[in-house]
C-alpha cells in the first residue's frame, strides 16, 4: 500500500517536471521578439489605417529604388527575368517549387526573404540591409498584386502565403 502511494508521488513528480521543462524549453523560441523592436521605433500602424498605408507606400517605394539598383540588372526591369535569370515579379514568379539552382521552397513570403537575404544579389550575397531586403520583396510582391496588410517584416511576412 505504502509503495503505491510512494510510486504515485513519483509518478506525479515526474509529469510535473516534464510539463514544467516543456514549457521552459517553449519560450525561447519565442524569446528573439521583444528584442527586436528598438525603443524609438514604434510598433508599425496596420495598413488598414492612414498611417499605415503611407507606411506600405514609404517601403514599396524605397524597394523600387533599390531593385532598380541592386536587382533589375539580372531580373529584369519589371521583374520579367531574362534567359538565365527567373522572373521575380508577376503571377508565375516565385513558384513553390525549386527553379533551377534554387533549392529553397517558396510558401510563404518569409521564404523568399531569407532565400533572398542569404542568396542576392548574385554577385553579392548578404549585400543589402535586412530593411532593405524586406523592402525589395515589398515591392516585388505588391508588382505581382499582392496586396500587403502592413508594413513587411520577417514577422508579417511569415504570414503572407504565396503558394498553398
Ligand atoms: C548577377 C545577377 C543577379 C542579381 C544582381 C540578382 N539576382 Fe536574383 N537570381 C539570379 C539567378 C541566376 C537566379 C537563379 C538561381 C541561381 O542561379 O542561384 C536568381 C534567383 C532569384 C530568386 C529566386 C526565383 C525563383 O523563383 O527561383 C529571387 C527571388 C531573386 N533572385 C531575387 C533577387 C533580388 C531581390 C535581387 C536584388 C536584391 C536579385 N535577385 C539580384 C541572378 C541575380
Amino acid at each position: 500500500m505504502l509503495a503505491r502511494t510512494v510510486i504515485g508521488i513519483a509518478v506525479l513528480a515526474l509529469v510535473g517536471c516534464g510539463g514544467k521543462s516543456d514549457s521552459g524549453s517553449t519560450t525561447p523560441t519565442t524569446k528573439p521578439a521583444p528584442d527586436k523592436p528598438t525603443p524609438d521605433t514604434p510598433p508599425d500602424p496596420p495598413a488598414s489605417t492612414a498611417d499605415g498605408k503611407a507606411a506600405v507606400a514609404a517601403q514599396v517605394k524605397a524597394g523600387e529604388k533599390s531593385y532598380a539598383e541592386n536587382c533589375s540588372g539580372c531580373h529584369g526591369d519589371n521583374g520579367q527575368g531574362k534567359k538565365k535569370t527567373p522572373a521575380v515579379i508577376g503571377d508565375a514568379a516565385l513558384p513553390k517549387d525549386p527553379l533551377g539552382k534554387r533549392k529553397a521552397t517558396f510558401g510563404t513570403a518569409a521564404d523568399v526573404l531569407t532565400y533572398i537575404a542569404k542568396t542576392m544579389p548574385k554577385d553579392d550575397p548578404g549585400g543589402l540591409s535586412k530593411d532593405d531586403y524586406a523592402a525589395v520583396l515589398a515591392f516585388m510582391l505588391t508588382k505581382s498584386g499582392k496586396q500587403l496588410t502592413g508594413k513587411l517584416d520577417e514577422a508579417s511576412a511569415a504570414k503572407i502565403v504565396l503558394n498553398e
